[in-house]
């Protein structure tokens, strides 16, 4: 999608115009002038049409009368006080969808902030683009027929993304300067969507390294840990995740070094399991297609990463994603196998269905080892059951540190990608201890996010640390202002605004 800035005391002649009215709110001067200018029209519209500015609410007003305009599209934009940064992010998303909805695929938004919102005028308008265009995401790549826009031979629309937006804003260069900054989050999220979206067949470990490898055109630093290098350093766990796959498993470490030299990074690490069958204990055949699903940690890492190095971030940030295949085989492993970790430590696996334990033990331990971070995020769809207990609202949150778990609250409530923190505790430890081995990888049917997050705990030692559970956030998503699809890429704004409060400390 094309954005460009520009100045609204030229209001377009022409097209279609979108514009947002807060609840309650008047008609701003500009739109007063079309108002006069079509006789009333558009007012005369919103009063037969209730329209009070409601969230969620639209008018559309095709060819309005004396006006040159095929279409003005008003959206309720909801009460002024609710419209914060992420309040106008998901306006901009409505406005978007409104307007694919009609299959417009170029329009002019005016982006003035209502009357009672206190965020600066340039900032609502980057937010407005910035949620136009993350709305603005159709995964076709596998539709052969292609809806690009162009007029069907009936004369019938048939366009599904917004090729071109105007947006009109008061200072439109302070706004472009501005854009510029946020633009590169935006193609983080949607490459992160393009990831978890994509079919198991297509994204095999070493096809998403790959896709991360091509990063390097950002300026972040890849390096590609084969099947054969991950031997020689002992990811025993992550190996035994992986042997029963014909995709042979692999871990990408990401650099950004954009901070002080010397200074210890913030680490992410992300579970990327492409295909999650379960392996021997294979999980029931309804709904495993999810499971291609299950690399959505990795996802999250690879965009935020990207979204770092695109806004040329002053900080020092490394991700490390573990990328495997988790498939039954005659190689597979078996139920009451006893692996040894990077960390030394040994694991028996009573159920080769909690795997993404085994590839995160050795990625944190990679990790602490190689690049003694600041602190270690990581994220994964870890658990079935941090969906019963908090649905697709929340992502899961623990930590060893409070300071950390605070910071990841309040940046998610920022982002709108929130997290939920849940206990740790000896007594869960206790859980996950074994006769045979150091521990076993799982902890019984109660508390299984907590379980396999105590699991976890036992890789990350005194490194301040948090994970977080995605499995019910970053795949399967609900339909949201932002995002339609499948794979919301959800993580990645989460992690960039956690980065951004650090790098103004
Ligand atoms: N990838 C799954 C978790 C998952 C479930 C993600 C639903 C997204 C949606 C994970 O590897 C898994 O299978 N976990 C098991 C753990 C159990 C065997 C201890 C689970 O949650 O059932
Ligand atoms: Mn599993
Ligand atoms: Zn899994």
């Amino acid at each position: 999608m094309k954005i460009t800035f520009s100045d609204s005391g030229e209001m377009p002649r022409e097209g279609c115009l979108v514009a947002a009215i807060a609840k309650g709110g008047e008609l701003p001067a500009v739109l007063r002038e079309l108002d006069e200018r079509s006789a009333g029209q558009i007012s005369r519209a919103m009063k037969a049409a209730s329209f009070d500015g409601t969230k969620g609410s639209v008018v559309d007003i095709p060819a309005p009368h004396g006006l040159e305009l095929d279409r003005l599209l008003l959206v309720g934009a909801g009460e002024a006080d609710d419209l914060d940064a992420w309040g106008a992010e998901c306006l901009g998303g409505r406005m978007a969808g409104a307007l694919m909805e009609r299959k417009e695929t170029k329009a002019s938004v005016l982006a003035l902030p209502p009357e009672g919102v206190e965020l600066p005028a340039t900032e609502w308008a980057v937010r407005i683009a910035s949620g136009m265009a993350l709305r603005n995401y159709v995964f076709d790549r596998y539709k052969s027929e292609k809806k690009d826009g162009k007029d069907g031979e009936n004369g019938k629309r048939n366009g599904k993304r917004i090729s071109d937006v105007t947006v009109l804003v008061e200072d439109p260069r302070s706004a472009e300067e501005a854009w510029q900054e946020r633009a590169g989050l935006v193609e983080a999220v949607h490459m992160a969507r393009d990831l978890v979206n994509e079919p198991g067949n297509v994204l095999y470990p070493a096809e998403f390294a790959r896709r991360v490898k091509e990063l390097e055109k950002l300026g972040l630093e890849v390096e590609i840990l084969d099947e054969k290098e991950l031997e020689k350093l002992g990811f025993g766990a992550l190996l035994a995740v992986g042997q029963g796959s014909a995709n042979a498993p692999c871990v990408a470490v990401m650099k950004w070094n954009g901070g002080k030299e010397g200074e210890p990074p913030v680490a992410f690490i992300g579970k990327g399991v492409t295909f999650d069958s379960g392996g021997i204990s294979i999980k029931p055949s309804q709904g495993m297609e999810d499971m291609k699903g299950d690399m959505g940690g990795a996802a999250a890492v690879t965009g935020a990463m990207r979204a770092l190095a695109a806004r040329k971030a002053k900080i020092n940030a490394v991700g490390v994603i573990g990328l495997v295949e988790n498939m039954p085989d005659g190689r597979a492993q078996r139920p009451g196998d006893v692996v040894k970790s990077l960390s030394g430590r040994t694991i028996a696996v009573l159920n080769t269905d909690a795997e993404g334990r085994l590839v995160l033990a050795d990625c944190l331990t990679y990790a602490r080892d190689t690049f003694k971070p600041a602190l270690m995020i990581d994220l994964a769809t870890l658990t079935g059951a941090i969906l019963i207990a908090l649905g697709k609202e929340y992502a899961g949150l623990f930590s060893n540190d409070d300071d950390l778990a605070a910071a990841l609250s309040e940046a998610g409530g920022r982002a709108g990608e929130k997290v939920w923190r849940l206990p740790l505790g000896k007594a869960y430890d206790k859980l996950i201890d074994h006769d045979v081995a150091d521990m076993k990888n799982i902890g019984g049917r109660n508390a299984g996010s907590i379980t396999a997050a105590q699991f976890l705990k036992r890789f990350v030692e005194d490194t301040p640390w948090a994970h977080i559970d995605v499995a019910g956030t970053a795949m399967a998503a609900e339909k949201s202002d932002i995002n339609t699809s499948w794979g919301p890429g959800w993580g990645v704004r989460l992690l960039d605004a956690f980065v951004r409060d650090r790098e103004e400390d």
